[in-house]
């Protein structure tokens, strides 16, 4: 299909969650002459899912007077030090500081837009607690629709500000220079047959494209988390790590034979006093980890996945989360309430069938703290970025607040960047021809992921699906969106396969049942990949 249309800007930013619509609409509010291109509707993406909330401390060091033990204090030092223990000594504790200090003015800023966080009795804002977090400080909206509530935040925002939005449009490859430098992306539209394909040239590419859920059969992630911008950067010749941890989430409801997006039970309801237990009603997290059911969700996972395989009479598929002891379920989780009476269960009186499923991309496109990638002009922000705050396990509800910071940052770089003449270079003429890209069939390819490279991985898996994926490749024109997405998630497979087999040691959510201790003498260090010229 040839180029039906050409548009300019001075920034695309690709993806419309709290990620992409912080970073376009600061980018808007520095003169940036803006164009938001997402693959849904503006209002889709994986934000609007986030149940439990942002993790933000709102008085450093002051006494909390909200759900902490009478007199205990929250600090960002206590909020660092979480985030580096749930990322098992991969995090980079800068990156850690610099994110967590800014969340409290990432909320205000929010609320300024008109979100609405839940209120405690006091007025102040409500705050509960996740797994891995030594205090209450997870604020949260509508009980647990926290992404449902910053989603139509930013969108409102969006529109009351007049940002430019082209629904319904995948990119599919970057615009480069004769130097390397992105400066515009080739996009497809979504919405017809055959697919009109247009050119944004730009300056400068935000990549805010989420992460890569449907590489297996299981997970939290809507249909459209499909690694399109990760495979996109690594093209454009950028660095991606740490891509062997993917976090599992502990508890989705668990129907027989689910596909596809799986309902999340947030882990606040484990914060709130839920307990997980088996079939036969023994605790699962007892004499695990000292935190118990609140142990960081890679190591609850981890147990469920064990207690699930040596269950009498054979492999267990689920384990139940008793949550009859919250008071007050309906009004504090009313998102999983209905989402339970609709699949039969009432949590008021029953334990809920849960089990884990993939839910989180630890890693990404290397960036720094202003999510510039190593490819000039080329930025990635949110999901898709591996910046340094997860390490090998994020800590729960940090990931809105990654976006909230990290958006806001990149924009500011971006302005920085092209105030300073960089983008100067010319785009070169561009390509007319469709790229071509390995694409492996979408349902065995998120098969031979689940099981050979889910929770617990060996080497003779990990190899068995290495070559099972390239046997099953065949080379196809990416022009239409569906070939665009199984390119990506073939190309974002065998990167996480070619990672999680080199990595032998068990650290965070990579847990090689072949290698079962963590090794920090080999292996305290990411992995960075990038492809060769070729794109091989
Ligand atoms: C949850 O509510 O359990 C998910 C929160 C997160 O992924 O950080």
């Amino acid at each position: 299909s040839k180029t039906e249309w050409e548009a300019e800007a001075d920034v695309v930013v690709v993806g419309s969650g709290v990620a992409g619509l912080t970073a376009a609409l600061r980018a808007a509010e520095l003169g940036l002459r803006v164009l938001v291109v997402t693959k849904g509707r503006v209002t889709d993406g994986n934000t609007r899912w986030a149940q439990g909330g942002v993790a933000a401390v709102l008085d450093d060091g002051r006494t909390d007077h909200g759900r902490n033990d009478v007199g205990s204090i929250d600090s960002i030092d206590a909020h660092v030090a979480d985030t580096l223990r749930a990322g098992a000594g991969l995090c980079d504790p800068d990156v850690v500081r610099t994110v967590v200090a800014s969340g409290a003015a990432a909320v205000k800023r929010l609320r300024s837009w008109g979100a609405r966080f839940d209120i405690d009795d006091e007025g102040r804002l409500a705050r509960t607690r996740e797994g891995g977090h030594s205090a209450f400080r997870v604020i949260h909206a509508g009980g647990d629709a926290t992404g449902a509530e910053v989603q139509r935040c930013l969108v409102a925002t969006a529109r009351r500000e007049g940002l430019t939005v082209l629904e319904q449009h995948i990119a599919v490859a970057a615009l480069t220079t004769e130097t390397g430098a992105v400066r515009g992306v080739r996009v497809l539209a979504t919405d017809v047959e055959p697919a009109a394909s247009g050119i944004v040239r730009a300056g400068a590419v935000v990549l805010a494209t989420g992460g890569h859920g449907q590489l297996y059969q299981a997970t939290s992630n809507p249909e459209l988390a499909t690694g399109d911008g990760l495979a996109l950067a690594l093209r454009a010749g950028a660095s991606a790590a740490d891509l062997e941890f993917v976090q599992f989430h502990p508890t989705v409801l668990y129907t027989p034979g689910a596909r596809g997006r799986c309902p999340l039970i947030t882990e606040a309801v484990r914060g709130e006093g839920a307990v997980l237990v088996d079939a036969a009603g023994k605790p699962v997290m007892r004499g695990v980890h000292p935190l118990e059911d609140l142990a960081p969700r890679d190591v609850v996972s981890a147990a469920i996945a064990r207690r699930l395989a040596s269950a009498p009479g054979g492999v267990a598929d689920h384990v139940f989360l008793d949550a009859t002891g919250i008071p007050d379920f309906a009004r504090r989780f009313p998102t999983v309430l209905a989402t339970c009476v609709a699949a039969g269960v009432d949590p008021r009186r029953e334990p809920i069938p849960v089990a884990p499923a993939a839910h989180f991309a630890c890693g990404g496109v290397v960036t720094d703290t202003h999510g510039r990638t190593d490819v000039t002009g080329l930025y990635a922000v949110g999901e898709v970025a591996r910046t340094g705050l997860h390490g090998a396990n994020r800590l729960a509800s940090n990931s809105l607040l990654e976006g909230l910071v990290l958006g806001r940052r990149a924009a500011e770089a971006v302005a920085a960047d092209l105030a300073s003449g960089e983008s100067a270079a010319a785009v070169a003429e561009c390509d007319p021809s469709v790229p071509i890209a390995p694409v492996a069939e979408r349902s065995s390819l998120q098969r031979l992921l689940s099981r050979y490279a889910g929770i617990g991985r060996d080497a003779e898996g990990l190899a068995v699906a290495g070559s099972a994926l390239d046997v099953s490749t065949t080379d196809v024109p990416l022009w239409t969106s569906r070939a665009v997405e199984d390119a990506a998630l073939t190309l974002v497979a065998r990167a996480l396969l070619v990672a999680a087999a080199a990595r032998t040691e068990s650290r965070g959510c990579h847990v090689r049942t072949d290698h079962p201790d963590r090794d920090d003498r080999g292996w305290r260090r990411s992995q960075t990949i990038r492809l060769n010229p070729s794109g091989q």
